[in-house]
């Protein structure tokens, strides 16, 4: 219950999709036909109310890769990049591996929730070293989705700045039941020039090694930049399962994902309703969003990564260290709920015994 994958088999029609393209036997290059661009916007414009301009569009073999791209093409080296600790765990190595620096936005947290330190944003932002800034949303590892709201003050504070948005919504599907979230680009257009917004059906459908994700610029010149980027890097390729396997999930995968939003729903209240009987010292951040929990343990510990490791040896129950989502993650771990209910309903047990036998020992 650690990495952010499923326990659960991909859309049937996925599934079809790719037979057939098997079958051909015929793997030379694949293009990336008007139909793939095209059933991405219906999906924006059914799922998030956000008809999506199909010119903005641009396939890339992934979201890291492609932030990658940005960094080294689109920033100089040396420059800082903003981002919200506690955050996804790639985004650091993604950033010092391409030669940038780190810029921690600490989110502050209270009572269970997170929010921005505008403040300490825009005096970041105001540094002529800061040229891009990640955001996150919705937010790993929390689950946290952003309000509209939100997203226009980070929107008017970097254009103010001129700083670039590198907006990542890999979890932008999963949300729980009645949730809705606000895609960065869908925002009015004076405010999204500056951004590239980076979706994929990976989470959404289990199809991480699909390696297909999607990247909106509403700005041409930005886009064209980007294209040059992701291309120069040999990213805009699609493998050959890729099309027709992402073409198959965006127009045939809406009830499915209902289905997936009502189970993981039901997953997190089985989760929050054992976490208020069974653990006392544990709480638990409230998310709207992402098959992904984040469960407060700071009453127990100041070293996740030391907790972890012994939930580890104790009970064979392998959560993730909040540690290295940095930020106040030493007082976090995170678990995924993408599983059979029964292997939730085992995890819990293992987690209660875990956290027991760690608090009697201290
Ligand atoms: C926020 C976020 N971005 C990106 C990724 C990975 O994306 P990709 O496999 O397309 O590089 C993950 C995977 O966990 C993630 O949580």
């Amino acid at each position: 219950m650690w990495v952010a994958d499923m326990d659960f088999q991909t859309v049937p029609e996925v599934i079809e999709a790719m037979k057939k393209d098997v079958e051909r036997g015929i793997f030379g290059y694949q293009y990336v036909p008007d139909e793939y661009y095209q059933a991405v916007a219906d999906w924006e414009a059914s799922e998030h109310d956000f008809k999506v301009k199909t010119d903005w569009l641009t396939f890339t073999t992934g979201v890291i890769p492609t932030i990658g791209d940005i960094l080294r093409n689109l920033t100089a080296a040396g420059d800082k990049v903003l981002i919200q600790e506690p955050n996804y765990n790639s985004f650091y190595q993604v950033i010092t591996n391409n030669g940038r620096q780190i810029l921690n936005n600490e989110l502050d947290y209270q009572d269970g929730q997170y929010s921005i330190n505008w403040q300490d944003f825009e005096e970041k932002l105001s540094d002529p070293q800061t040229t891009a800034m990640f955001l996150c949303n919705p937010h790993n590892p929390s689950g946290h989705i952003w309000s509209k709201d939100d997203l226009e003050k980070i929107a008017k504070l970097t254009l103010k700045y001129g700083v670039l948005v590198i907006s990542d919504e890999i979890h932008g599907d999963i949300l729980m039941p009645g949730k809705q979230f606000t895609p960065f680009a869908s925002l009015d257009e004076k405010l999204t020039g500056h951004s590239i917004s980076l979706i994929s059906p990976s989470k959404t459908f289990n199809l991480a090694v699909l390696h297909a994700a999607t990247a909106i610029t509403p700005n041409k010149n930005l886009r064209d930049r980007l294209e040059t980027a992701v291309a120069t890097n040999g990213h805009s390729g699609p493998g050959v399962l890729a099309i027709n396997g992402s073409i198959a999930a965006y127009t045939k995968g809406h009830e499915w994902l209902k289905q997936l939003r009502e189970y993981v729903g039901k997953n997190r209240e089985l989760l929050t309703d054992f976490i208020d009987k069974e653990l006392p010292n544990v709480s638990l951040v409230h998310g709207d969003a992402t098959y992904l929990a984040w469960i407060d343990v700071h009453q127990v510990t100041d070293d996740s990564a030391k907790l972890n490791e012994f939930i580890r040896e104790e009970t064979g129950l392998y959560l993730a260290e909040g540690t290295k989502y940095k930020g106040n993650g030493n007082d976090f771990l995170r678990i995924n709920l993408a599983t059979n209910r029964s292997r939730v309903e085992d995890g819990l047990n293992r987690l209660k015994e875990g956290i027991e036998k760690f608090s009697a020992e201290k």
